[in-house]
């Protein structure tokens, strides 16, 4: 690899220095692109609300609206972020589990779609439906199923053990009680599963479920208009074989996953760690982002006990709107992360490990999860064999490390080479950059195919930090 979306790659570090993190517009617009093209294709009742906790600017959002797309917000500022990108209210859904009384007042004042996460939110939204006179449209968020192991835990959101949602087996419950909250218009129901969900199997088992209480909403209040089955659409980080391998040599404890890490697999009677058993999150789909929504739209749901195509049970219920949530299916593949090389050394004796000039909080991704991205160093010829790595951070805990997961360059870098990591545009440069050692966050810019580029956020100085 040497340029970078048409630069060279120098030009953009001179500019902007490194760490940087650079988002191209242009796959941000493809990627909804394709979502909506699915839905014209087999359910044009479809709708896409960008969950903005991916990546948000105001810039980027505007181009997403563009496209026809609305957004999932949680907080003030994404709230703010989406309006002041020329979002409608009514294109906003309002979600979370803790959302603040001033955005509530806002979002029912402003017609948002209110997505009710617990009991306490419908009061907390009937209160302050009457104290504005307003009668908001609402969903009601379930979680509460028994999927197995679905993604990875940190990012499973719709278990028994959830913070979210109102348990689907206490929704008849809810739905008995309507006359509780008089002034909301509850219009649907909503699940977001968790994020990289790689199997259509969990949102198909999901959505039988919002089918049969969509008919039960139906015959209490007369229609069941909206069903949100959120976010969660994968990303291929590995191809197929890649993802092949990296379950095998994990297995063969060869030195590949740092401290010969097990990952998510298991051991079978034999004592051995079985590369078929992987659990948590998978890091390849055979349907990835906007293929997994024609994989459920054209799959077989179970309805009442009996299995249904998908398509016809949505015309049974009526046909009501069908909203995505998706936000890493969308931002993840526009997005890349450059950094500094600052040693190649040993680790553990015989394992090579590049450190570089940026720490795991700029890289949430490998932190949380240990996703294994792909990395190319820039620049100059291959070695005869890829150089295997592991990438540590520069930050003070030894939790601090980029690629737990050797990853093959294309040749042995040295001091001052520039390392690319991939698929880092969500979830990953914002999300958990942090001040640690008083480093500056790095700057996130948004470049597009005419040339323009939007600084989303700057490097902080030292007068950011002790402000
Ligand atoms: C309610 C909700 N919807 C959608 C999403 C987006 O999920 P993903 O980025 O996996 O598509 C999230 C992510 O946390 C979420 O909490």
């Amino acid at each position: 690899m040497t340029g970078i979306l048409g630069r060279p790659a120098r030009a953009w570090i001179a500019d902007h220095g490194l760490p940087l993190h650079i988002t191209w517009l242009p796959r941000i617009r493809e990627n909804v692109r394709a979502f909506k093209a699915a839905f014209a294709d087999l359910y044009p009742k479809g709708a896409i609300r960008y969950a903005v906790k991916a990546a948000a600017h105001p810039a980027l959002l505007a181009a997403i609206r563009a496209e026809g797309a609305g957004a999932d917000v949680t907080s003030p500022f994404e709230a703010r972020c989406a309006l002041e990108a020329g979002m409608a209210p009514a294109t906003l859904d309002l979600n979370g589990n803790c959302k603040e009384d001033g955005l509530v007042r806002e979002a029912l004042a402003g017609d948002m779609l209110f997505v009710a996460d617990s009991v306490e939110d419908l009061h907390l939204a009937e209160a302050a439906a009457r104290s504005l006179g307003v009668r908001p449209r609402l969903i009601l968020r379930l979680s509460g199923y028994d999927l197995g192991k679905v993604t990875g835990d940190a990012i499973f959101t719709a278990g028994r053990w959830s913070k979210f949602g109102i348990p689907v087996d206490e929704t008849p419950a809810v739905l008995e009680n309507l006359a509780a909250w008089p002034s909301l218009r509850i219009l649907g129901f909503h699940t977001h599963i968790g994020s990289q969900i790689t199997s259509p199997a969990p949102y198909l088992a999901v959505l039988g479920t919002l089918l049969e209480l969509g008919a039960v909403l139906r015959d209490r209040v007369g229609a069941c208009p909206i069903l949100n089955l959120g976010g969660g659409f994968p990303v291929n980080y590995l191809d197929a074989h890649a993802w092949d391998e990296l379950r095998r040599r994990t297995a063969a404890q060869d030195g590949f996953a740092w401290n010969l890490g097990t990952g998510g697999l298991d051991r079978g009677p034999d004592g051995a760690l079985d590369p078929a058993s992987w659990h948590g999150e998978a890091f390849h789909s055979p349907w990835p982002k906007a293929e997994m929504l024609r994989a459920v739209l054209g799959g077989e749901t179970t309805v009442d006990g009996r299995s249904v195509p998908v398509l016809k049970a949505l015309e049974a219920l009526g046909s009501p709107e069908l909203v995505i949530e998706p936000g890493r299916s969308i931002a993840e593949d526009a997005g890349i992360t450059l950094c500094r090389v600052a040693h190649v050394r040993r680790a553990a004796g015989a394992h090579n490990l590049v450190t570089v000039e940026m720490g795991v909080t700029s890289h949430a991704d490998a932190m949380l999860e240990g996703l294994p991205n792909r990395w190319d160093v820039l620049d100059g010829p291959a070695d005869p064999e890829p150089f295997e790595t592991f990438v540590a951070g520069n930050l003070c805990f030894s939790g601090d490390l980029l690629a737990r997961y050797k990853v093959p360059l294309h040749r042995r870098p040295v001091r001052g080479d520039t390392l690319v990591i991939h698929d880092t545009g969500a979830y990953t440069s914002h999300l958990m950059a942090s001040n640690a050692n008083a480093y500056p966050r790095p700057s996130r810019l948004l470049a597009d195919e005419d040339g323009s580029c939007t600084v989303m956020f700057a490097r902080d100085g030292y007068h950011d930090l002790f402000n």
